[in-house]
């Protein structure tokens, strides 16, 4: 099938390289020029293992193409992807307006019937105004599906290869069958397709990220009470995830969630339930226990080097990403945290695998930045462990001993066990294990 995917960034780029390796000749459209220019080159804007191989090989093969002429990729199309952002507005809602915008480009441009797809999260009555956008110039019958995407990033290749499920919103027979057809290539191992209504598969994608939101701000609070009445959570995470209706996923206690979905989602389906006059106290609660959570990380150091000792201190931070295997640093809690450090007047010298690159870029000459985690131990009074990077897992204690000025760390993954923490010296403090500093 001849395909387009208008927007190139985390989804999109997954979204086409993924479609052309099941032999689809795709366009990959985007308005930053510069990205296409990298693209071009098989430079990958964004860190995503292994990604870059799907590019690379797609792209020599002529399957996959990209380009900056939004129109001329619309009208070789049998079936357009919308997968622009949908960043949050000053309410919370959505931000409709590159969604609509690539709407009323379809509109324009198709030159045959076309199958319309958004891939971008977006709220409960998102389909109608997509399809009012394109009707205002469309002179061809078009078909709307909404078909949200559950990639994580970090892992967004394989999950888009060998999804869970895929939902699927429609309203015709014939997108029906050009959607099922599109997706078999991947969901031979039995995988469902869900096919439904417009609406439902729009709250499908909302409510499935606020549940995930809503069981990390619950461990979150239960490690905060573990912490006070002297249990360990994760041993209670292991005793509750271990039953069958509750699984073990998404129960790690940490410094809150971050990244480009979770916050906005949650704010969107807040505003919606506003909006609608059925308000979702439940998220409403998860956003707030949310915020405080980014700050824990920073008041368990205070609690240890005190308002003094933070003063001047030098800091070590491992890990920007708002979580392993990405350099997305949206809403990472790595900024609450060396925001916080900074106006206590401490200096902050970080290391991350893959994000300092854009943690130069949002920061600048705020912090320092170390080519490894080690080097940015030397001279420290603390080192903070943000993001739960595999290289981070199994360091060396005794280098790590030797480096820091004071033996002090703050675990906010629960990576290091506390009893050989504290056989080793340190000053240790982790996530709802034992009491709080
Ligand atoms: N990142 C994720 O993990 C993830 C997962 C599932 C769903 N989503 C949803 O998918 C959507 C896209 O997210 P993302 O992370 O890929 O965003 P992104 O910011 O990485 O990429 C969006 C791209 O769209 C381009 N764009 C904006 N307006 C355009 C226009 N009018 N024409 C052409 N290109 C345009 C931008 O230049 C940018 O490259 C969002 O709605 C998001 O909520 C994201």
């Amino acid at each position: 099938m001849n395909i387009t995917v208008v927007g190139s960034g985390y989804v999109g780029l997954v979204v086409g390289a993924c479609l052309a390796e099941t032999g689809n000749a795709v366009v990959c459209a985007d308005v930053d020029a510069a990205k296409i220019e990298g693209l071009t080159r098989n430079v990958l804007p964004i860190y995503e293992p292994g990604l870059d191989a799907y590019v690379e090989r797609n792209q020599r093969a002529g399957r996959l193409r990209f380009t900056t002429d939004v129109g001329d990729a619309i009208a070789a199309a049998d079936v357009v992807f919308i997968a622009v952002g949908t960043p949050p507005d000053e309410d919370g809602s959505a931000d409709l307006r590159h969604v609509l915008a690539v709407a009323t480009e379809i509109g324009k441009h198709m030159t045959r019937e076309v199958v319309v797809v958004t891939k971008s999260t977006v709220p409960v009555g998102t389909a109608a105004k997509v399809s009012e956008a394109i009707a205002a110039n469309a002179t061809l019958p078009y078909h709307i599906c909404s078909n949200p995407e559950f990639l994580k990033e970090g892992a967004a290749v394989d999950d888009f290869m060998k999804p869970d499920r895929v939902v699927i919103g429609v309203e015709t027979d014939q997108a029906r069958s050009v959607m099922a057809e599109l997706y078999a290539p991947f969901v031979r191992t039995g995988r469902p397709i869900i096919f439904m209504d417009l609406p439902s598969a729009e709250m499908t994608k909302y409510a499935a990220n606020a549940m995930l939101a809503t069981r990390i701000s619950f461990m979150n609070e239960i490690a905060n009470l573990c912490e006070q009445v002297g249990a360990n959570v994760d041993l209670v995470r292991k005793g509750v995830g271990s039953d069958d209706r509750i699984g073990p996923a998404f129960l790690f206690p940490g410094p809150g969630y971050g990244g480009s979905c979770f916050p906005k989602d949650v704010k969107a389906l807040v505003r919606t339930g506003h909006d609608f006059h059925a308000p979702l106290e439940i998220l409403a609660a998860v956003e707030e226990v949310n915020d405080r959570q980014k700050r824990r990380l920073f008041e368990k150091l205070r609690g240890v080097l005190g308002d003094e000792g933070l003063r001047g201190a030098r800091v070590a931070v491992w890990g920007l990403a708002f979580k392993p295997n990405t350099d997305d640093m949206r809403e990472a809690p790595a900024l609450v945290l060396i925001d916080a450090l900074l106006a206590a007047g401490a200096a902050v010298v970080a290391h991350d695998p893959a994000a300092m690159p854009e943690a130069r870029r949002r920061l600048d000459d705020r912090i320092t930045f170390a080519e490894t985690g080690y080097a940015a131990l030397d001279g420290a009074d603390a080192l903070v462990v943000v993001t739960d990077w595999n290289e981070y897992r199994h360091p060396d204690f005794a280098r790590i001993k030797l480096a820091l000025r004071r033996p002090v760390i703050v675990d906010g993954r629960n990576l290091y066990d506390p009893a050989k923490m504290r056989a080793l010296g340190f000053q240790y403090a982790s996530m709802g294990r034992g009491a709080a500093p």
